[in-house]
């Protein structure tokens, strides 16, 4: 029999159909709660996605508030609708209302007596089962009640769950747009320029190695830059500039992060 429809906290509705909404219900009913409704503004991902959790499909119409079922409602659309789309809803007196907006205040959702914010720190965009595993999650809440649900919510999914602020969060989302997603646009061109030159799996050991020394060495990562604008090697910088002739954006980005690299070198060396 399955405990967590008496749970506190067990059952679970989601407002979206996005990569968010995907990621929280896949894996919060793999963990063992209960989805009891998808809330969508167009069926078509929004059916999708309560048929896959055996959860009840509503329409998102924003007409005006409307009851819903379940303990907690996870407000999982775009961070610019997530107000709106919160007062499309009322709370019962034992009913709580989060977002996930990672730069979003909390106070969004104040009209609602318990809420809060309940921000993974990882790319959702391939959403599965065990995605949120290991994942910090930073979670901010106005009432302990909520903050206890989910924590458990965490436990659950083996994730971790850190208290936070607006300001933590922000912080923390800026460090992971300016590692993570610039760090993808720079493996577009890894994989860009190896087209017909080799796999861009050759690129492996080498990223793997900086990762594994980021992860081990609390040190700022700076100490272990190497390459051609590390050791002032215009010759080389010149044959890479040309291997980029056909690509200005690509010699762009070469130059402004090569710039970078010497600059934050010569302020160590100063420092
Ligand atoms: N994706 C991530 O990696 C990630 C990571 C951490 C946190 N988050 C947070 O998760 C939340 C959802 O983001 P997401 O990545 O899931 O976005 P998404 O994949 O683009 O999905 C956005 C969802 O919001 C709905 N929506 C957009 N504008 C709306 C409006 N005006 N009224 C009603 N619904 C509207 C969309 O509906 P339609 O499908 O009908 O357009 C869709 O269901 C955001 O707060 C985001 O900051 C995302």
């Amino acid at each position: 029999m399955n405990e967590w429809p008496t749970k506190p906290g067990g059952r679970v509705a989601i407002a979206g159909s996005g990569q968010a909404a995907w990621a929280w219900g896949l894996g919060l009913a793999h963990a063992g709660l209960r989805i009891t409704q998808v809330w969508g503004r167009h069926a078509g991902r929004g059916k999708a996605l309560a048929n896959r959790l055996d959860a009840e499909y509503q329409e998102l119409t924003l007409e005006g508030p409307a009851p819903w079922d379940g303990d907690v409602l996870v407000i999982a659309v775009a961070d610019q609708a997530v107000g709106k789309v919160a007062k499309q809803f009322i709370c019962g007196p034992s009913q709580h209302i989060v977002h996930c907006g990672g730069t979003l205040a909390m106070d969004v959702l104040a009209a609602h007596p318990s809420h809060g914010v309940l921000w993974p720190l990882m790319n959702l965009s391939q959403a599965h089962e065990r995605l949120l595993q290991g994942v910090p999650v930073l979670l901010e809440t106005n009432n302990q009640t909520l903050l206890d649900i989910l924590q458990a919510w965490c436990q659950d999914l083996q994730a971790l769950a850190l208290p936070s602020t607006l300001a933590q969060r922000t912080a923390l989302h800026l460090a992971a747009v300016m590692t993570a997603n610039f760090n993808n646009l720079l493996l577009h061109w890894g994989h860009r320029i190896l087209q017909g030159q080799g796999e861009h799996r050759l690129l492996l050991p080498i990223l793997q190695e900086q990762l594994r020394l980021f992860a081990k060495d609390p040190a700022d990562p700076l100490v272990r830059q190497s390459g051609p604008a590390q050791r002032g090697d215009t010759e080389t910088m010149d044959k890479h500039l040309a291997l980029l002739e056909q690509d200005p954006e690509g010699q762009a980005l070469y130059r402004t992060l090569s710039r970078l690299i010497a600059q934050q070198k010569s302020k160590k060396g100063h420092d």
